[in-house]
């Protein structure tokens, strides 16, 4: 089975993929980590993201793995590294470039036919897996989504403005939905649910009732 969930940043998606897939059985790929995993790898080696041609070597070369819940890259564990706003505000400058994404989304596809997945980014529906069983949008209000943000990045004692937040968040949104490359769409067949003000648990069983065929 493949279940994809698109939507952006800070809309509930990983969280809520993980569950989902703890609940059938399935294995969760995080795709928004590779995309990090390759913005880490350019910040360590020159830091310079107007090389695209450095930038796609730099993705050709990285070997990405994932062992629960842990990321590693070129046999180096990186889980935390890949979170820290510095990679969250560069690895749109990765996302963009097309080669970068047909690397992925090659490996993306290749993990899909080894595995029942749940898979969670912003072209899971439209590019990666069109054929998804189940094809999800998760969406919530702006500033919702900085107050989780902002929440998340606390208990990591990371400590950051509300309103710089949603400014990034809007940023970011901008920059994933106006890119050429795989960007953020609502394809027509996928099930939209508006996260805002529901728990994890409310969303988890909305999407559980479609998958389990009663309608919400
Ligand atoms: O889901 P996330 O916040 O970890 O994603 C990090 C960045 O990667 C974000 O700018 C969008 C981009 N991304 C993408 O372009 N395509 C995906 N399938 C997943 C993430």
């Amino acid at each position: 089975m493949q279940i994809a969930i698109d939507g952006p940043a800070g809309a509930g998606k990983s969280t809520i993929a993980k569950k989902l897939a703890a609940v059938y059985g399935m294995t969760y790929l995080d795709t928004g980590a590779m995309y990090r995993c390759i913005a880490h790898c350019v910040l360590n080696q020159g830091d310079n993201f107007d090389d695209t041609d450095d930038i796609i070597r730099l993705a050709k070369e990285a070997e990405i793995s994932f062992e629960g819940d842990r990321v590693f890259c070129n046999n180096k564990e990186v889980t935390k590294e890949i979170r820290t706003p510095l990679v969250s505000r560069h690895t749109s400058d990765v996302a963009r470039i097309k080669e970068v994404r047909e690397l992925l989304v090659i490996q993306q596809r290749k993990f899909a036919k080894d595995h029942s997945v749940v898979m969670d980014g912003r072209d899971i529906g439209s590019v990666v897996l069109p054929e998804a069983d189940f094809k999800f949008f998760l969406d919530a209000d702006v500033l919702e989504r900085a107050r989780r943000r902002k929440k998340e990045l606390e208990e990591r004692g990371i400590v950051k403005n509300l309103e710089n937040l949603k400014n990034e968040i809007q940023q970011r949104d901008d920059n994933d939905r106006n890119r050429t490359e795989g960007p953020l769409v609502k394809v027509k067949d996928a099930i939209v649910i508006d996260t805002t003000g529901k728990s994890i648990k409310e969303v988890c069983d909305i999407m559980r009732s479609y998958i389990d065929g009663v309608k919400a």
